[in-house]
Order: structure tokens, then C-alpha cells, then sequence
């Protein structure tokens, strides 16, 4: 009978579905295959409007000069959006210590990594040098490929021998200006080193090297049954070591937990060149200081990780997605409580996003509808559970959106009953990146705030902009994450004025974190002091002094310059 008046309240309410028929070779853009267990072909939006339209194959078939160049087309295309950092770079000092890029150094590298792993042409470099965003740009002169744990060891020794600054890239999917130089450091891509070293089907222990792409991965570990223990929408693209170097969170780390939980080793190349092994496959190994999880999140700061050992969970067979729809933030707050009293162990996610994020992702994702479309909602929220047993999961489910719907919690909703529901729900969530930077230029925020007060920082924010700003709100709520973005059709300094330093205030002052899961990078080393106390910022400092005493890794990131050089 609650379940009838459920049917009869939400009228799209469709069947629950079990588990979605996989369609082998199935592709979509920001697909979830894993979920379904569906092999994709790697297929990703090339993010942004300057695009145009065109789609990047990110995949790890392509060769990364392919890659890089078609990225480069695309980023060629249009540059109307970009904002080049020279501007802010000027008011950071190049380290002067820091030699530049001679004959003698090309040709050690040519002999060390063979031409064409030395990429020193202009349509290489271009996509190189710029982020994601195309907010961040530098001006590298060269691109290395190593294919090899040692080539990544003679590049680093050689580098600190002449005080070369190194920028470690991965999939340069990064959002805080990490993974791109600051001036002419010499980036240094792990993308050429993607194999699989070995995978135990008893322990779902998982060693590959720090260049496969994470959704590489994925697809690997489908055929095996397994899933990756991350989820992230730039999957097509990041790489495993960028995950790892991120300590990245995305969207299952609800049920999984962080990078610091399931990476069980790792191998790293230290600045002057020596490798690092901590490639450990146990669960369990209390043999002094666990060094490992120093690399995991510092960024490329402190070393470069080449492989890593990490723990993947079984593949369960019945997912469920519900995408809801709530009044306001309060019964999105009570919704995730119950979420976790009801669905308990099956719950796998729990996103959240507003109404201007829904907005957004209808007027700038190609193919998008309103799942829920009489009217725009103040809040969405989307749940996906996982389990094994396909009927209790269902029952389960069913009982908390019938509690949720009577309670008044949720004003409307649909349960996916098929992969294909299930995917353009995903979309809508995974989508609003790339629907923020088709609608302009975007600040972005990454806040861990506790889960009753996610919503108060929108609102101030909101009423401090007015119309100058569009202010647009989503995220892990299950983690008490926020991704705040601020989207204005150019950047403005006035503009940024009126958000900085209000939101590293206001988000210091309620003890959340400045980073809850994209790092600090270039965009935010400087405000370390807002998340962290000046003795833990130099004891970082005095880590980094040990371990790259010349500072050539990363150099301007993570921690404030006057601390890099001293
Ligand atoms: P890069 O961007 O290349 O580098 C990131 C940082 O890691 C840089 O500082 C770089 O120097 C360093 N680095 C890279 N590889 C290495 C290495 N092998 N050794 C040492 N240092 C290295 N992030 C989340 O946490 N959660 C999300 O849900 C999420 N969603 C995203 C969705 C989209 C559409 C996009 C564009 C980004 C998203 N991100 C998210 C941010 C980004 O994808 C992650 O930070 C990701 O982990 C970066 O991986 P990457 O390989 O692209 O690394
Ligand atoms: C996400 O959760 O979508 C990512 O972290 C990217 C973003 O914050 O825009
Ligand atoms: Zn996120």
C-alpha cells in the first residue's frame, strides 16, 4: 500500500530496475560502465565550448601524441575563454636557482628517451602547458615521455644535477592548476607507461604502472569482475598515478573510502633520482613509518609515483540509481541520514545539486533531459545502491523512497529501470563540470564543510554577488563535500574580489577544509594557513626540504613560495 501511494504521488516513478542488461561496446559520453559492467570505448567530451563540438578520443588505445594533439585542435579552436595565468604568474617569482632549457640538456634527453619521446612542437607543448580549464597556462618548452621506471629516474637525477624545475603530468584533468608549469619547467607525462603489471583474483589486488588511464583500468577489472575503488567523471582521461598524487576522491568514496584507504603501495621516483619501492600488496604491514602515504595527495610535490598497488572491490551485481527531488537543503540534510539508517551497507552514492546546477547541465550538456521535468526543483539528489541481492536491495530501496516520500522529504522522483535511465541521470551529475565551462569562465571552490552548514556558504555567497555572478552548487554531499562554483561570462576581478577571501574565511571559521578533494595546486598553496596550523605547514615544509632539497618537483605548488624558498 506504500508503495501504491509512492506510484501514485510520483507518477515517473518507473520500475525498479535489477541489474541493466549490459550492451556489449556500449559508449556515452561520461559513461558509469563499470556500474553496469559495460565495456566502453573510452569516448569523452572534450570539455568546454571551445570545443565546438569536438570529441577527444582519450582512451588508452590512442597514442599520447595523438591525444595531445587532437587536444591541442580543440583547445585551438577557440581560446575566447581562456584566461592565461600570465597575468597572476608575474606576481610569482620564477626561483631563480632554476636553469633553463639548453642544447645540451635535448640532447641528453634524445639519447636517453629517443626522439620521439621528446616533444619540443608547438602543438604538443600548447596542450601541455594548459589545464583543463584553460585557465592555467605556462611555458614549457619541453615534454618528456618516459616509458620506464628507471628512464623517470635518470630524467629526475639528470634535472636536479642542473636544477631544472619538473612538472609531473598525468591526464591534466587537475582543477587547481597542479599539473601545468607555472614558467618553463619540464613536464614530464607518465602516459606512456600504462601496462597492467598484475592482478590477483583472490585479494582483488590490483599493481599497474601510474600512467593507465583510470577507466583503462576500469574496463580491465570488469572482464574480471572487480570495479576500482574510484570513481571520478573525468575517468577517460586521469590516470591512476594522478589519482593517487590527487589523493582523489569522486563519487564512491561514500562506500569505499579515500585513496589513503585502498592504495596498499606504491613506487616513487625521488627528486634526485632514486626509486622509492613501497609497491607492497598487503592488507596489513605495521613496519615503522607507513611512507607511502606521504605521495598520496602531495601532488607531485614530493616525488614522482610510477606504480601503484591498490585494492579493488568485487563487482556486485544489482545497482539501483533514484534521482529525487527536495524542497530545500534541510530535507536533503534529513534525506542522506535516513539514506544511511535505511539502505545502510547498499548505499554507493549520494550526490546533491541545486537548482542553478540542474539549470546548467539542461542548457549546456548536449542530449540532457529533465528527468523530473514539470518544473525545476530547488534540490536534487541522486542515490545509487549497490549490493548483491537483487530483490532485497529493490525492497529496500523501494521502503526508503515510500518513508522519504511520506515524511515529505522528497517532493518527486524516478528510479532508473534501465542502464540507459541510469546513465542519463549520471550524466546530468557528471556533466556539470563541463556544462560550467561552456557557460563561461568559473571560479571553482572545493569545500569540505560540515554536512548542516553546506548550504549557508551558497546562500551567503549568493547574496553577496547578486547578479554581478551566477552561483552554482553540487557535490558529495554523503562526504560533506561542496563544489562551490562562481560562473560569470568572463573573469572579473571584481569578481573575485568579492569571493576571495570570504570563502577561505567563512570556510575556515566553520573548521571545513579549503581542499576537500582537488588539492591545493597553484590556485590555492598560498592559502594553505586557512585548513592547516603554521606547525603542521612547517613540518610539510621540512618534509619537502628532505626529500627535494632543490625544490625542482612541482615547483609554486602546494605550500606557500616563502616556505619553497626560503
Ligand atoms: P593531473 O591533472 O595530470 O595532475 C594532478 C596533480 O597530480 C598535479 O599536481 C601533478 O603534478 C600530479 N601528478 C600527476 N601524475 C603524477 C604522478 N604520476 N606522480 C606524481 N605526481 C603526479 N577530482 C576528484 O577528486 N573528484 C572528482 O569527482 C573529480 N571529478 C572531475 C571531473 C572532471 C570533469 C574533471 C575535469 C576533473 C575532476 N576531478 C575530480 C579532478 C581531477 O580529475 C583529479 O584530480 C584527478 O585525480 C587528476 O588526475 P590526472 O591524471 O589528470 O592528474
Ligand atoms: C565533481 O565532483 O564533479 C568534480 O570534483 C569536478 C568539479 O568540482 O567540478
Ligand atoms: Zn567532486
Amino acid at each position: 500500500m506504500k508503495m501504491d501511494r509512492w506510484r501514485a504521488s510520483a507518477r515517473r516513478i518507473l520500475k525498479l530496475s535489477s541489474r541493466p542488461n549490459p550492451a556489449p561496446r556500449f559508449t556515452r559520453d561520461h559513461s558509469n560502465p563499470v556500474r553496469y559492467g559495460i565495456v566502453s570505448s573510452g569516448l569523452l567530451h572534450c570539455s568546454g565550448g571551445s570545443c565546438g563540438g569536438i570529441r577527444c578520443y582519450l582512451g588508452h588505445k590512442q597514442s599520447l601524441s595523438d591525444h595531445l594533439q587532437a587536444r591541442a585542435f580543440a583547445l585551438g579552436a577557440s581560446l575566447i575563454q581562456i584566461r592565461c595565468f600570465g597575468s597572476i604568474a608575474t606576481k610569482i617569482q620564477r626561483n631563480p636557482k632554476f636553469a633553463t632549457i639548453n642544447s645540451d640538456d635535448i640532447r641528453y634527453f634524445r639519447d636517453l628517451l629517443g626522439e620521439k619521446n621528446v616533444k619540443q612542437d608547438e602543438d604538443a607543448l600548447l596542450a601541455a602547458n594548459m589545464d583543463w580549464m584553460r585557465k592555467y597556462k605556462g611555458s614549457s618548452k619541453l615534454l618528456l615521455l618516459p616509458r620506464s621506471t628507471e628512464e623517470v629516474s635518470q630524467i629526475l637525477k639528470y634535472c636536479n644535477s642542473r636544477c631544472l624545475g619538473v612538472v609531473p603530468q598525468g591526464g591534466n584533468t587537475g582543477l587547481v592548476g597542479g599539473s601545468v608549469p607555472v614558467f618553463d619547467e619540464v613536464i614530464v607525462n607518465l602516459g606512456s607507461m600504462n601496462k597492467v603489471i598484475s592482478f590477483d583474483e583472490v585479494s582483488g589486488i590490483l599493481v599497474s604502472e601510474a600512467g593507465c588511464i583510470l577507466e583503462s583500468l576500469v574496463n580491465f577489472l570488469d572482464n574480471k569482475g572487480f570495479i576500482m575503488p574510484l570513481d571520478l567523471g573525468a575517468k577517460g582521461s586521469c590516470q591512476i598515478g594522478g589519482n593517487v598524487s590527487t589523493n582523489a576522491g569522486g563519487l564512491r568514496l561514500l562506500r569505499y573510502g579515500s585513496l589513503h584507504a585502498n592504495v596498499l603501495g606504491l613506487e616513487a621516483v625521488l627528486a634526485n633520482g632514486d626509486v622509492l619501492d613501497m609497491l607492497g600488496t598487503l592488507r596489513k604491514d605495521n613496519t615503522g613509518y607507513d611512507l607511502k602515504h606521504l605521495f598520496i595527495g602531495s601532488e607531485g610535490s614530493l616525488g614522482i609515483v610510477t606504480k601503484v598497488s591498490i585494492l579493488t572491490p568485487p563487482k556486485l551485481s544489482s545497482v539501483n540509481v533514484a534521482f529525487l527531488a527536495c524542497t530545500d537543503y534541510l530535507s536533503c540534510q534529513k534525506l542522506f541520514l535516513e539514506a544511511r539508517r535505511k539502505l545502510g551497507e547498499v548505499l554507493s552514492a549520494f550526490e546533491f545539486l541545486d537548482e542553478q546546477a540542474m539549470d546548467l547541465a539542461l542548457n549546456h550538456l548536449e542530449g540532457v533531459r529533465n528527468p523530473l521535468p514539470t518544473a525545476l526543483h530547488k534540490f536534487y539528489v541522486l542515490i545509487e545502491t549497490t549490493g548483491s541481492d537483487e530483490q532485497s536491495d529493490k525492497e529496500k530501496l523501494e521502503a526508503f523512497l515510500v518513508h522519504s516520500l511520506e515524511g515529505g522529504l522528497i517532493s518527486d522522483g524516478v528510479v532508473a529501470q534501465d542502464i540507459q535511465q541510469a546513465s542519463s541521470v549520471w550524466n546530468i551529475r557528471e556533466g556539470l563540470p563541463e556544462a560550467l565551462m561552456k557557460a563561461g569562465a568559473v571560479y571553482k571552490y572545493d569545500l569540505s564543510i560540515p554536512v548542516e552548514k553546506i548550504y549557508d556558504i551558497v546562500e551567503e555567497m549568493r547574496n553577496k554577488l547578486g547578479h554581478s555572478a551566477r552561483v552554482v552548487a553540487y557535490g558529495h554531499l554523503g562526504d560533506g563535500n561542496l563544489h562551490l562554483n562562481i560562473s560569470c561570462p568572463q573573469y572579473d576581478d571584481a569578481v573575485l574580489a568579492q569571493i576571495e577571501p570570504f570563502v577561505y574565511e567563512w570556510t575556515s571559521k566553520n573548521r571545513g577544509s579549503i581542499s576537500a578533494e582537488h588539492g591545493l595546486g597553484l590556485m590555492k598553496a598560498e592559502k594553505i594557513f586557512y585548513s592547516k596550523s603554521p606547525a603542521a605547514v612547517q613540518l610539510m615544509a621540512s618534509v619537502k626540504n628532505l626529500l627535494d632539497p632543490n625544490h625542482i618537483l612541482n615547483p609554486y605548488k602546494v605550500l606557500p613560495q616563502s616556505l619553497s624558498f626560503p
